[in-house]
């Protein structure tokens, strides 16, 4: 039996790969390359010494889903791919909700089709409306400020639906909060395309030269330092958090969301410095205004991760400036040569 693991070879989804593949798991990957490179499939295998087959084909292609499930034996999906920046979903927002929608529909219809009956589905914090109480629980209030988070919100309404229609399919939906680092070995990373829009690539693209300095976005939030609080979370601690979404989705049918965050939140500036600390480097640093859209303060409880998968984040602060550092500074131009 074998995984299909759809973005695969994004970020996320190659630290997947690689926590599957050590827990003896058989994968195959599928990845349009949108946003990614085979490279880190490459790497993955270097790093994890197994090959797997993958494919370069659209998520939203559903024969090719079918044939590709069939072919290998698959019995249970990650779905990863998507389309994740908030900016660009505003400006074209018909190619956000076609692509993060129609890929999900597809993906679904061809499982149906060859009788694959578990998803894990690659949801965010963002689906919680704003004026939640923080800790964020799962059952916040839903709502959102932006085409990318609304695509979030109808999968997740769509895959629950889904579930109640087929009373043997298992979907679980993931949560993520504010995913670092890389990979101790720093052989993969996060490699965003242009102008990074999340805060840790940007203080490590600035770190390593390729940006002049960061702009902290506004000091006069509701926090202690007066800048916005995020629940970072290590990638492989996220990556190990999928291992345990597939052991539970083992157990039980319908839906289920559930948060993957570390339940600590830190501010901008707590960032840059412990990074700065963590790396022995200056990373320079402006206030500016606002983002629009950004809210004070952002974090989870991730008690119902610990209590259905018996899952929690165990790296620290250090180890995410650590590796994101160790993984920017060898590849200062991600997969690019
Ligand atoms: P990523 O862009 O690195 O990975 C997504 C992958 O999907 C890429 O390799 C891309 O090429 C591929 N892809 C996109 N559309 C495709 C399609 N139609 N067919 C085949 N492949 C396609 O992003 P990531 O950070 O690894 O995120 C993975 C998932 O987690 C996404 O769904 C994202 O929205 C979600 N998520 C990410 C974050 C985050 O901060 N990184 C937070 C919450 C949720
Ligand atoms: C953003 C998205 C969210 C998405 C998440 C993960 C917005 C409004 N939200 O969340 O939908 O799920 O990324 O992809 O875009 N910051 C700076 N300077 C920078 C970059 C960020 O000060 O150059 C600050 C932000 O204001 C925020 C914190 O750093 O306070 C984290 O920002 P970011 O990494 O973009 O994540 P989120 O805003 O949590």
């Amino acid at each position: 039996m074998s995984i299909l693991i759809t973005g695969g070879a994004g970020y996320i989804g190659s630290h997947t790969d690689l926590c599957l593949l050590n827990e003896g798991y058989d994968i195959v990957v599928v990845d349009n390359y949108d946003n990614s490179s085979p490279e880190a499939l490459r790497r993955v295998m270097e790093l994890t010494g197994k090959t797997f087959p993958y494919y370069e084909a659209d998520a939203c292609d559903e024969e090719k889903l079918a044939e590709i499930m069939k072919k290998h034996g698959v019995d249970s999906v990650i779905h990863f791919a998507g389309l994740k920046a908030v900016g660009e979903s505003v400006r074209i927002p018909l190619r956000y909700y076609e692509n993060n929608l129609l890929s999900t529909i597809r993906l679904l219809k061809a499982m149906e089709t060859v009788g694959v009956k578990k998803m894990i589905f690659s949801s965010s914090a963002t689906v919680y409306s704003a004026d939640n109480q923080v800790p964020l629980t799962e059952t916040g209030k839903l709502g959102c400020t932006n085409p990318y988070g609304w695509t979030k919100y109808m999968n997740e309404q769509i895959l629950r639906d889904a579930a109640v229609a087929d009373k043997e399919l298992t979907v679980v939906l993931l949560r993520y909060f504010n995913p670092v680092g890389a990979h101790e070995s720093g052989r993969i990373g996060e490699d965003p395309s242009g102008i990074p829009n999340n805060l840790m690539p940007y203080i490590s693209q600035t770190a390593v030269g390729r940006r002049d300095h960061l702009t902290v976005y506004g000091n006069d939030y509701n926090t202690h330092d007066g800048t916005g609080v995020r629940d970072y979370i290590h990638v492989m601690d996220l990556a190990r958090g999928h291992v345990a979404a597939v052991r539970y989705a083992d157990t039980f049918k319908g839906s289920d969301a559930i948060n993957l965050g570390t339940g600590v939140g830190y501010s901008v500036l707590d960032m840059v410095h412990a990074f700065e600390e963590a790396n022995h480097i200056k990373v320079p640093y402006v206030i500016g205004a606002r983002r629009p859209g950004d809210i004070d303060t952002v974090y989870s409880n991730p008690a119902k991760a610990k209590e259905k998968l018996g899952w929690q984040a165990e790296k620290t602060l250090v180890d995410m400036c650590r590796d994101q550092w160790n993984w920017q500074s060898h590849n200062p131009n991600g997969y690019a040569k």
